[in-house]
């Protein structure tokens, strides 16, 4: 088959690239992103199956990619993935971190403890295990780019998100602290900070955030959509273009930054009404 016909804004000729929770939704718009570039894509994914036929269609379209099963919060698996990268490829150019999960909307009153320990191991730590792996890498090497996903909701929290708005604070802060302690490796470390794309996860959130105010969920999704001063829902290329960019020699004077790509929209800070207690509250 032919490569994809659309633009490359970006050229990525030979760089090997890792992107976690590339199975669907954001991550896979950057795999493809970054694999149109001319990367050579490794999509990393708790969901293998997924990750694997994501990677295939990637293939038939002319692109370089394959895919490997990887659970970023179990740090072993991440060095040795990460290893096995190197080992294959013989570089390790760039990584996304990018998987994440959403939570389950509650006050920080009641969130129990099981919620936002998963919460804060998979969007968080996973980073910190994965940005970690990547940097003894490419320290070795002397050049790399990571870009971590963060949210909107690390800048400004959303009420009922608190595990997840702290995760994504502090992968702000993780970009941040990289960028600094790499740039002597000449290793880049930006964050990005998407605003609402309807994904799966979005549009789980969007479902909870409709029951919470007892509207339906294309009231919600309109709510949404009419706070954006770009008037519309992201699309996953939105988010894909910039990461591949940060990740591209075209940012190479840029590190430590965070990049809000929201079409304007800086957070939802709405606070909820009050509520009657239960006693069965954690
Ligand atoms: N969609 C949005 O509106 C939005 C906005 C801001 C930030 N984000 C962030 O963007 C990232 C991608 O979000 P999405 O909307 O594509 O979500 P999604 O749920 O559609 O996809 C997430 C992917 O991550 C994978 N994943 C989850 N836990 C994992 C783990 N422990 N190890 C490896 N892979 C794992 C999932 O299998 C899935 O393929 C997340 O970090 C999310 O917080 C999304």
């Amino acid at each position: 088959m032919t490569p994809r016909q659309t633009p490359t804004p970006v050229d990525l000729s030979g760089q090997v690239a890792v992107v976690t929770g590339a199975a669907q939704g954001l991550g896979l718009a950057m795999a493809t992103e970054l694999a149109t570039g001319g990367g050579r894509v490794v999509l990393a994914d708790v969901q293998l199956a997924k990750a694997e036929a994501a990677a295939a269609d990637l293939v038939a379209q002319g692109l370089e990619a394959r895919s490997v099963e990887l659970d970023v919060t179990d740090s072993k698996a991440v060095e040795r993935v990460f290893s096995a990268v190197v080992e294959q490829e013989g570089r390790f150019d760039i990584l996304v971190n990018n998987a994440g999960v959403g939570q389950r909307l509650d006050r920080i009153s009641d969130l129990p403890d099981a919620e936002w320990d998963r919460v804060l191991a998979a969007t968080l730590t996973g980073s910190f295990y994965c940005g970690r792996a990547a940097a003894a890498i490419m320290e070795q090497q002397e050049s790399g780019a990571i870009v971590n996903i963060s949210s909107i909701n690390g800048q400004n929290p959303a009420a009922l998100a608190g595990a997840y708005n702290v995760a994504k604070a502090g992968v702000i802060t993780l970009t941040r602290t990289m960028a600094l302690e790499l740039a002597a490796y000449g290793v880049r470390v930006n964050a990005v900070c998407p605003g609402p794309v309807y994904t799966e996860f979005n549009r789980s959130v969007m479902r909870q955030r409709s029951e919470s105010l007892g509207i339906s969920e294309e009231e919600m999704v309109e709510r949404v959509r009419g706070a954006v001063p770009l008037g519309r829902w992201g699309e996953p290329e939105d988010i894909a273009r910039m990461v591949a960019w940060l990740a591209s020699p075209a940012a190479g004077w840029m590190t430590g930054e965070v990049v809000r790509v929201s079409g304007g929209l800086e957070g939802v800070s709405a606070a909820p009404p009050k509520r009657t207690r239960t006693s069965e509250a954690t």
